[in-house]
């Protein structure tokens, strides 16, 4: 990408200079995932190094509900978006007010929220969980029954996993509800021997044909150890793409379904975020304090 080597010098000049640190999700395109960013990772992973940050600038290049847990686990840091715009349709799909609803509804069971959500949503709920974790999470509760929002479909991979009883809200990613079994079935049929692994965000027919699912980190580690001859990747593209400029020898199948939200974040904007200080992500401190307490109880789990 020799037009993109300017932003990239300019970038990385600009942060030292700030004395900011850049956080990218691994659906960020490979110019940024590899050439600007000091830590990458899933949702889980971010939101931990979020909370071990010594900069006093955090640049999050992934989505809106991102910067957020960044700045709620970072009340008194600066913290960028290099586009606000950058929703998800898991975090538009619930409110604050819908979880009080379904308190309402279902008194004493708890609340599980994946943090594909709001700060609004997140000072609602009991804990918050990610891909990662979601089973552990929802089992630590030690209650029968759950209420999991927003995923209906992470949910439903929940409830395969576990003997708790579900309950889902109706939300869904726009990227993966759109893979389809029959798109699985169909690499298989063309390589028998080929190897699928799927992000559970998908539908369960889809996830009934990969051969393993987990979070963007964990469908990594699984390349990274079983080093496939060739594997598809059932997720948002460019995550094949930052594994294939580490793993070239790894022939990979890109089903190239993007996320619209991660793909506004772009090197221009992320230079303009450092030379402006632009957008600053604001969070009313009640709602993240009370949210604070449901992220950091699921990052307590893991230590
Ligand atoms: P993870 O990286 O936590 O698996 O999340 C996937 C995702 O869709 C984030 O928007
Ligand atoms: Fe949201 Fe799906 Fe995009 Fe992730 S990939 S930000 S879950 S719409």
């Amino acid at each position: 990408w020799p037009f993109m080597a300017p932003y990239v010098k300019a970038i990385n000049e600009l942060k030292q200079a700030r004395g900011a640190v850049i956080l990218a999700h691994n659906y960020q395109t490979p110019e940024i995932f590899h050439c600007v960013a000091d830590i990458g990772g899933d949702s889980l992973q971010l939101a931990i190094e979020a909370t071990k940050v010594k900069a006093d600038i955090i640049v999050q290049c992934g989505v809106h509900f991102m910067a957020e847990t960044s700045k709620i686990l970072n009340p008194h840091k600066t913290v960028l978006i290099p586009d606000s715009r950058a929703g998800c349709s898991l975090a538009s799909s619930i409110t604050g007010a819908d979880v009080r609803l379904l308190r309402e509804r279902f008194p004493g069971v708890p609340v599980v929220a994946y943090v594909n959500t709001s700060a609004d949503v997140k000072a609602e709920v009991d804990i918050c969980c990610t891909s990662s974790n979601a089973v552990e999470v929802v089992e630590s509760l030690n209650a029968p029954t759950v209420i999991f929002v927003p995923d209906q479909y992470l949910a439903k991979y929940v409830a395969s996993k576990t003997r708790v009883k579900i309950i889902a809200w109706k939300g869904a990613c726009e990227v993966h509800e759109r893979f389809t079994g029959d798109e699985l079935r169909a690499y298989r049929e063309a390589d028998p021997s080929v190897q699928i692994i799927a992000h559970p965000e998908c539908p369960p027919d889809v996830l009934a044909e990969a051969d393993f699912t987990g979070s963007t980190a964990h469908m990594i580690n699984w390349v990274r150890s079983r080093h496939p001859r060739r594997v598809v990747m059932i997720t948002e593209c460019s995550m094949a793409d930052n594994v294939q400029a580490e793993l070239p020898d790894v022939e990979m199948v890109r089903p190239c379904n993007l996320c619209p939200h991660m793909k506004r974040i772009t090197l221009p904007r992320i230079l303009d975020s450092l030379i402006y200080l632009r957008e600053e992500v604001t969070v009313d401190p009640l709602i993240a304090e009370k949210a604070r307490r449901s992220v950091e109880r699921m990052i307590n789990l893991k230590h």
